[in-house]
């Protein structure tokens, strides 16, 4: 039963759009689409598992406010962010005629609305996007503030622009068929958006985790707008990455160490978010910067998710020496987003590398599952 899509406004002095969010928002997507744009062409960028999925709703929509619709399919994965796909996207748009007015309609997770957000970023100067996310982490986090990029073999995310979309239309309905893996992986950035900046919102999942863990919509809907609002509100402030959206990165440093001591191969991406965020939790508590209390709350939050808090079987100086060559690490002190409690962090709080090793050394001798 389709529900009225509610709308959020994003407004920055660079950017103006509005994010739809509803069970069945795909029906309306064409005609809201039309109400600022009167191209002809549509091009449906998406990868052929969720083209078979969605792509004839996706179609039916765009054809009934009289759009010609072509699809361009990219295979599933990291490895699809790449220049070598962009190119052969801006070979295919330009053979099929792609002009100024053409829209992009980014149909997928994180990696369908990086890649198009950068060939539509490219194409002609810029084209028209809209994301339309079908990953929960891409509704409540990638698909929001107009970072787009591809991955290059020096460095993830290494070429990219702040290109922000037209509009963004987030169907909640298509969660149903999203791997388990991939809704937890969503659900830490849901944590997140609570530990930074909702308290509420965090209390809310709390006690809905059965509701949480069924995919209950209503409450789906719920999680989705406060982590949304959250993210708006941060981008709003800072939209080029200047200050206050550090507070974003909350678990991330520790998180992306993680990820690249394991190749990219162990955690996903929430999941290393996830032991992130406990990591610094412990440090907050030990630095002094929240209570017991505080930390426990997030941890015991995590694990009922069924989220991991813990890590085993990696060298700690490992994660030590990726962290020391962050780009955000000065000196042998590592920049922090620490917590001070549930829904306040403190940003660029520098953390001297002995006490993160120790930190990183008293988990490393803890099991997985243990906090
Ligand atoms: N631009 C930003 O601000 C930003 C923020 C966070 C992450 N990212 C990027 O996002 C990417 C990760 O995004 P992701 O976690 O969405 O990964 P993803 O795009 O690879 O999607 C994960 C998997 O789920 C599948 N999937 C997605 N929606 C589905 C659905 N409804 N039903 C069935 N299967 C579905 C995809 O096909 C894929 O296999 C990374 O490349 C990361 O760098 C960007
Ligand atoms: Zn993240």
């Amino acid at each position: 039963m389709p529900s009225t899509p509610r709308c959020i406004a994003v407004q920055t002095a660079t950017e103006q759009y509005d994010i739809h969010i509803g069970a069945g928002a795909l029906a309306q997507l064409g005609q809201q689409a039309r109400a600022w744009n009167k191209g002809r062409k549509a091009f449906v960028l998406t990868h052929p598992g969720l083209y078979e999925l969605y792509g004839g709703r996706l179609s039916e929509s765009l054809r009934a406010a009289d759009y010609a619709v072509e699809s361009c399919l990219v295979p599933e994965g990291e490895r699809s962010k790449t220049l070598r796909h962009a190119a052969r996207l801006f070979t295919k748009l330009a053979r099929m005629g792609a002009d100024r007015q053409s829209v992009i309609f980014a149909l997928g997770g994180g990696v369908i609305g990086d890649l198009s957000g950068f060939v539509a970023a490219s194409y002609m100067r810029g084209i028209p996007l809209v994301h339309v996310p079908t990953s929960l982490l891409a509704m409540v986090d990638s698909s929001i503030g107009g970072k787009t990029g591809v991955n290059h073999p020096l460095g993830k995310n290494l070429i990219g622009a702040f290109y922000p979309p037209r509009m963004v239309v987030t169907d909640t309905s298509l969660l149903a068929s999203l791997p388990e893996r991939e809704y937890l992986c969503g659900l830490s950035e849901i944590v997140k958006a609570g530990a930074i900046g909702d308290p509420e919102l965090f209390a809310f999942m709390e006690n809905r985790v059965q509701a949480i863990r069924e995919r209950d919509e209503a409450t789906l809907t719920t999680l989705i707008e406060r982590a949304i609002a959250v993210k708006v509100r941060v981008v709003q402030e800072d939209p080029t990455e200047k200050g206050v959206r550090a507070i974003l990165n909350f678990g991330h440093t520790i998180g992306h160490a993680l990820e690249a001591a394991t190749a990219y191969a162990r955690y996903t991406h929430g999941e290393a978010v996830a032991i992130g965020m406990a990591l610094v939790a412990r440090l907050s508590e030990r630095l002094q910067y929240c209570s017991a209390d505080v930390r426990e709350r997030l941890c015991d939050l995590l694990t009922t998710l069924r989220l991991p808090v813990a890590y085993a079987d990696i060298m700690p100086q490992l994660l030590l020496d990726v962290m020391a060559h962050d780009k955000k690490s000065v000196n042998g002190v590592v920049r922090f987003v620490m917590l001070e409690d549930i829904g306040a962090v403190a940003f660029q709080q520098s953390v001297p590398l002995d006490v993160l090793q120790e930190l990183l050394e008293e988990y490393a001798a803890t099991p997985a599952t243990a906090q």
